[in-house]
């Protein structure tokens, strides 16, 4: 079954097949206002245990411009794990489903949705990673720059979930991946040695320092995410007092490439991670990203359903 729980399990062409597959979706949709519905009768079920808007909106409204329906069920509702056990809820509603997405604090409760799950269960964020994401901002930057290989992305900020889908996606595709983290605040080095064996395939480089300037040196990408994931707001204060020196700034932006794209899963908190100026300014892609994740789901969704 093909369940989307990690970049890391997939080959590099199926990858880029789901990559060129979502442009070619976003091509037909903005030509013609719709997409053939491949996915007619199709039906996806998503769980979430964390607040999310372009998830949600962008899987719902993915399914549906392929012909499908999807439908939402809030935390309050099912409680997962909590009115009944993560394996129940796997059965039970992938006996209604062919497709189910999911977002959960804990990554072991979509590796046990899978495990006990008849259909496929796709990643929508854990604690661990977050490929949905990755997936469609690959494609943002195949879109902007024509390629992947050689080019270089410097993610700056927490080594967290983002930043791990995208290394994996990086190293699986021979894009050349910098990290500039505080200290305490390094990728999980047994990300960083799948990673490794990745990049020996695909002749990408990884970089890790404590340095932004460092990473951002030669980018064609600069990537930085919120410094306080959900689920670990008692740690904001500690944070806002660490992550400072990795604010992507103006003068950091200038330190790239000239013609650098700067990124941002969103949501935002501007004037921490990154500053208005950076946001709204020539070099951000901030907003058309957000729009490629209507696309990227439906590469994602037509692999997952082995439509691809
Ligand atoms: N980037 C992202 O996953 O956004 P949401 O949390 O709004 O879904
Ligand atoms: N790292 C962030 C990403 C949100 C889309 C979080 O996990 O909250």
């Amino acid at each position: 079954m093909r369940h989307f729980i990690s970049v890391a399990d997939l080959t590099p062409e199926e990858i880029q097949n789901i990559l060129d597959r979502s442009l070619e979706w976003k091509k037909e949709f903005k030509e013609k206002g719709e997409n053939e519905p491949i996915l007619k009768g199709k039906t996806l079920g998503m769980l979430f245990q964390k607040p999310s808007l372009r998830t949600r909106v962008s899987f719902e409204l993915a399914m549906v411009q392929l012909g499908g329906y999807a439908f939402y069920l809030s935390p309050n509702e099912v409680k997962l794990g909590q009115r009944e056990s993560v394996a129940d809820v796997a059965r039970v509603l992938s006996g209604y489903v062919d497709v189910i997405m999911a977002r959960v604090f804990a990554h072991r409760h979509i590796l046990e949705l899978a495990k006990f799950s008849s259909a496929p269960v796709i990643n929508g964020l854990s604690d661990f990673n977050h490929p949905c994401q990755a997936i469609a901002d690959f494609f943002t930057i195949q879109e902007n720059k024509g390629a992947l290989k050689g080019l270089k992305l410097a993610f700056v900020g927490d080594g967290n979930n983002v930043a791990t889908s995208l290394l994996f996606t990086a190293t699986k595709l021979g894009t050349d991946f910098a990290i500039a983290t505080p200290e305490g605040y390094e990728l999980d080095p047994a990300v960083v040695r799948l990673a490794q064996e990745f990049a020996r395939e695909s002749g990408s480089k990884i970089v890790e320092t404590h340095d932004p300037y460092e990473a951002v040196d030669g980018a064609d990408v600069i990537y930085t995410d919120v410094w306080t994931s959900m689920g670990q707001e008692e740690e904001t204060e500690k944070r806002l007092r660490v992550f400072p020196p990795y604010q992507v700034n103006q003068k950091l932006v200038e330190a790239a490439k000239e013609d650098v794209i700067v990124m941002h899963c969103l949501p935002a908190h501007r004037g921490q991670e990154i500053t208005d100026e950076v946001a709204d300014g020539p070099h951000s892609v901030l907003f058309t990203q957000a729009e490629n994740r209507m696309h990227a789901q439906k590469g994602i969704l037509a692999w997952s359903l082995e439509a691809i």
